[in-house]
């Protein structure tokens, strides 16, 4: 082999070679093209070999375009396998690409818990009322949870046996709320009157859970504060919330009862939903049935956050999720609510 031979052969296999991965359309023919051109038994190899024969200056020469060949070759190699790749790729997405003729596959929609959904529904009849909805925290203070509702340091209702408290270090003033009234004192500390608010959230109490009591339950808290408020308003308020909830047949029974934040204070109760009110098994024979505890603000709570309680008159009232939940559903055991079985939560999702 003489130099000017071997510099023919490698332009030849460089067209050929180029001309070889041009022409290949899939990646095993690319590769064969390409080892064709510079594997170990092409023309290219035998150039390499045959370098040692020639002069000082033309091994030199030759040697240098055999390698620019090889750079050359193998650099339009990579291009071809990038572009080959590729394009197998692209087949494969299109082998995958979505069939619009097939019928669509069936959404299992999620739903509301039953509790979220009658807590919403309390919340509505009140926003449309005009009522506006502020959330608390649900590790109180002693201030908020007692002291300025009234409940003073010798109430039962503050004794461990009702009240989580919560033990951080250096300080003993924290538990975890009874109920929601504590609300009412952030709210009123917070703005002047009128005061118009519904709050929802999450209570607790130390106590074992039956059919008819959750140690983890919800509340929904009302109060409205302003110049001239009466009775007759909590009342009316009232009525209109059951009349919302359970029908327009729906009345409402005030009797007397005792919470240290009101004065006076109440038991609201329904007339029964079920028999309406002629008496059933849901009320207990009576025909209403105990729905929420109710009052006029007490003036000490007003004056605990600053209201002048000679100007300014208030109602309140709180009720438990639950026992709405539980009565409108006709569930027998409030503990259901929180067990998570799917087939029971199922009965309440609504369509669509
Ligand atoms: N917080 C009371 C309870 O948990 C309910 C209530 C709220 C009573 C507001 C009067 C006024 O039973």
């Amino acid at each position: 082999m003489d130099a000017s031979d071997a510099l023919r052969t490698l332009e030849e296999e460089l067209e050929r070679g180029l001309a070889g991965m041009a022409g290949a359309s899939t990646l095993d023919e690319l590769e064969a093209a390409h080892t064709a051109a510079v594997g170990r038994r092409s023309k290219w190899a035998e150039v390499q070999k045959g370098l040692r024969s020639l002069e000082q200056d033309d091994r030199k020469a030759v040697g240098q375009r055999a390698n620019d060949v090889k750079n050359s070759l193998d650099a339009v190699h990579e291009e071809r396998k990038q572009s080959l790749r590729e394009q197998a790729e692209g087949s494969l997405l299109d082998a995958d690409a979505v069939d619009v003729s097939l019928p669509g596959r069936r959404l299992r929609p999620g739903s509301l818990h039953p509790l979220t959904a009658v807590e919403d529904e309390i919340v509505d009849v009140f926003t449309r009322m005009g009522y506006r909805v502020v959330e608390g925290p649900e590790v109180e203070t002693d201030w908020y949870n007692f002291q300025a509702l009234n409940i003073g340091p010798d109430h039962p209702a503050r004794t461990v046996k009702d009240t989580l408290y919560v033990d951080v270090a250096g300080r003993s003033d924290l538990l975890l709320r009874t109920e929601t009234s504590a609300m009412q004192i952030r709210t009123m500390e917070a703005q002047e009157p009128p005061v118009f608010i519904i709050s929802p959230g999450r209570v607790y109490r130390r106590e074992t859970s039956d059919p008819a009591h959750l140690p983890v339950f919800h509340q929904v808290e009302g109060l409205a504060v302003d110049e001239g408020i009466t009775f007759g308003d909590l009342k009316g308020t009232l009525l209109e919330f059951a009349k919302a909830m359970f029908g327009e047949n729906a009345r409402v029974r005030l009797t007397p009862d005792y919470f240290p934040f009101v004065e006076p204070g109440a038991q609201m109760a329904v007339s029964c939903f079920i028999c309406n009110g002629v008496g059933c098994r849901t009320c207990q024979g009576t025909g209403w049935i105990e729905l929420l505890g109710c009052g006029m603000v007490h003036p000490a709570v007003l004056e605990n956050v600053g209201y002048d309680s000679e100007r300014y008159t208030g109602f309140a009232f709180g009720m438990g999720v639950e026992r709405v939940a539980l009565l409108r559903a006709g569930v027998p055991d409030m503990r259901m609510f929180v067990e998570g079985d799917v087939r029971f939560l199922e009965q309440f999702a609504s369509a669509g």
